[in-house]
């Protein structure tokens, strides 16, 4: 026992043979470790972060622009809706009563934009022919622009409520498009066939035909002959002007074949088929009935006629004997339901009345 042993607690405390600085050494690393992964992750917050402020900001920024485009959309049509709708100069009911809108307006309105070209005595005509077309948006065509003055009187006498085809020779008429969305201006002659065989295919059937073009015979025909049947079963044509079937410059002449006022006249007797074919004489007993079973009136003013067309359903010169279903011309007591005999095809009438 003379050698001591150290006991073994000496010796285990001994032991380590890690320098201290190593110890330090190791622990640092650590440290530097866990700050890289820090750093890391404040990296990958921060890059979260910026991505989602970018995220924001670009939504911000698009609904700002979608806000601002729907804005702007939203001013246009406001813009197309009032230039559809024009508030400008409305008569009074008291003008109104006192000479009509046409003719209010003609006369005191202050701010047409464009010249109206028209007679005066023609407004009472539009009064009274053009009435039973408000609120029902009609389909107009207009022969003849010019200025452009009438399309505007028309379109605001509609207030807006209407569709505007105009015809005119020359091109410049074509700006009344982009003073009004709801006017179509088409170049073409209205003398010629072939330009109304086209337009018809892309017009539809109108409300209201105006004629105020060139006011020569053979446009004023050509134009009735191609387009009367475009107009609507309702519908109404006016031609203007007429007053160029007496002057020489333009084909007229009183009492001359061929102008616009002859051919008129002759719708009278068209107007009249039914006694001109009853009348039985060599061709008059096949004289067509066409115009009068699309036609209800025709009416000449001063310069203008108009014609009014209608569906002839109706037999025109049925009628029953007080009621008990007894035919007034052939006496004979109708079946249930059969129509009243048309004067003129009543077989038995007309034995008696031409034995
Ligand atoms: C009396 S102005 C129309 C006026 C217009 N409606 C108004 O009331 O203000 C006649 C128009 O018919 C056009 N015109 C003349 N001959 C034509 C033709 N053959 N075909 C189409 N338009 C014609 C002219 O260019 C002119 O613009």
């Amino acid at each position: 026992m003379d050698q001591m042993q150290p006991p073994a607690a000496t010796v285990g405390a001994e032991a380590p043979d890690i320098p201290e600085d190593d110890n330090v050494t190791a622990v640092t690393v650590a440290g530097e470790n866990r700050s890289e992964e820090e750093a890391q992750e404040e990296a990958r917050e921060e890059a979260q972060e910026e991505a989602q402020e970018e995220a924001q900001e670009e939504a911000q920024e698009e609904a700002q622009e979608e806000a601002q485009e729907e804005a702007q959309e939203e001013a246009q049509e406001e813009a197309q809706e009032e230039a559809h709708t024009p508030k400008l100069w409305e008569p009074t009911e008291k003008d109104v009563a006192r000479s009509g809108w046409f003719s209010s307006y003609f006369f005191d309105a202050p701010d047409k934009r464009f010249g109206v070209h028209k007679w005066a005595h023609y407004m009472p005509v539009y009064e009274k022919h053009l009435a039973r077309f408000q609120g029902k948006d009609p389909v107009i065509l207009e022969v003849g622009v010019a200025k452009g003055g009438s399309v505007e009187m028309w379109n605001r006498y509609f207030g807006g409520r209407c569709t505007i085809y105009g015809v005119d020779l020359m091109r410049k008429c074509q700006v009344m498009e982009d003073h009004f969305p709801n006017v179509h201006i088409v170049r073409g002659d209205q003398a010629d066939p072939n330009f109304w065989r086209d337009f018809r295919t892309k017009c539809p059937k109108v409300d209201i035909l105006l004629e105020d073009g060139g006011h020569k015979m053979h446009q004023q025909i050509r134009t009735f002959e191609c387009m009367y049947d475009h107009v609507k079963d309702d519908g109404v044509y006016l031609c203007e002007d007429m007053c160029t079937s007496y002057r020489p410059e333009y084909g007229g002449g009183l009492g001359k074949g061929g102008t616009f006022v002859e051919y008129t006249k002759g719708l009278i007797d068209q107007m009249n088929a039914h006694h001109i074919r009853a009348s039985r004489t060599g061709d008059h007993a096949y004289f067509p009935l066409d115009f009068r079973h699309v036609t209800a009136s025709v009416t000449f003013y001063d310069g203008v006629v108009v014609l009014e067309k209608h569906v002839d359903h109706e037999v025109p010169y049925g009628a029953l004997k007080g009621g008990n279903g007894q035919c007034v011309w052939c006496n004979r007591i109708l079946a249930p339901g059969e129509a009243p005999h048309e004067k003129l095809e009543c077989q038995s009438w007309l034995r008696r009345r031409y034995p």
